[in-house]
């Protein structure tokens, strides 16, 4: 079995479901993958400046950006950071009308990006933490201090394990079991969306990348949200 936390390995799971990834995604979470991307945004604590400049870590197709603009029309440049060129494709063709003058892509891994230190004022991450083992996101929240200028802000959600929850064993029996049934009657690539179950399950919450932020200096506000099958990490870089 390939080691399923290395990158080319992501990079292989989203180039192959890319195509599916954004309705897919829509309606197996019952619409609240959109809900929850709208929460991140809205965690945002106040930006820096007034024209600001940020960055979207495992932007994906880009989902985010529809409400991260409509709630903050003032964002000067959003620059998109994803390894897979599927992902970035489908964020070219299908989400670009309007927003293409203020978005840049980069195809690359995160935990290698030669981003500038201290020249963002933001950095969002909508469901990009589930493929990071503990290691990587150490390693991620290293790069989010680095790249975040003093005063700049951040926002990070991912699908989290509802520990506590009376209904987890049945949630959990349905991302586990009815799921990847669907996905194999319905969806081409359906091997490669199950792999989604065996990272979530790996994954657990947001406490652990919340802890390693806090390890690098950053204010960290950590949230729970719909009896925690999402967890969220927000705060700030002290001036
Ligand atoms: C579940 S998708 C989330 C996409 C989007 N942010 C959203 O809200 O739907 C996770 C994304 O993380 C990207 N990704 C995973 N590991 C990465 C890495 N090391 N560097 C850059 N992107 C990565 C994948 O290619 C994929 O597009």
């Amino acid at each position: 079995m390939s080691d399923i936390y290395d990158p080319q390995f992501v990079k292989g799971v989203f180039d192959r479901c890319g195509r599916n990834y954004r309705w897919w995604s829509f309606v197996a979470s019952f619409g609240f993958v959109a809900i929850w991307r709208r929460q991140c945004v809205a965690a945002l604590p106040p930006f820096p400046n007034d024209a600001p400049h940020g960055v979207d870590m495992m932007a994906g197709t880009g989902e985010v950006w529809g409400p991260l603009l409509a709630r903050h029309p003032q964002i000067a440049s959003i620059t998109a950071i994803d390894i897979s060129s599927e992902m970035h494709r489908q964020a070219v063709e299908r989400l670009h009308h309007g927003r293409s003058d203020r978005i840049r892509h980069l195809e690359l891994d995160a935990l290698k990006n030669d981003l500038p230190p201290e020249k963002a004022d933001f950095l969002i991450s909508t469901f990009g933490m589930k493929t990071f083992n503990a290691d990587q996101h150490a390693r991620f929240a290293a790069e989010v201090a680095r790249v975040l200028k003093p005063g700049g802000v951040f926002s990070i959600i991912e699908a989290s394990d509802p520990k506590g929850w009376a209904l987890r064993p049945l949630y959990l029996f349905y991302l586990g079991r009815v799921l990847p049934m669907i996905e194999r009657v319905f969806l081409r690539g359906a091997e490669d969306f199950a792999m989604l179950e065996p990272y979530a399950r790996g994954f657990g919450d947001c406490s652990g990348i919340a802890k390693a932020l806090e390890t690098n200096g950053l204010e960290v506000t950590f949230r729970r949200h719909f009896f925690g099958c999402a967890t969220s990490v927000c705060g700030r870089k002290p001036n």
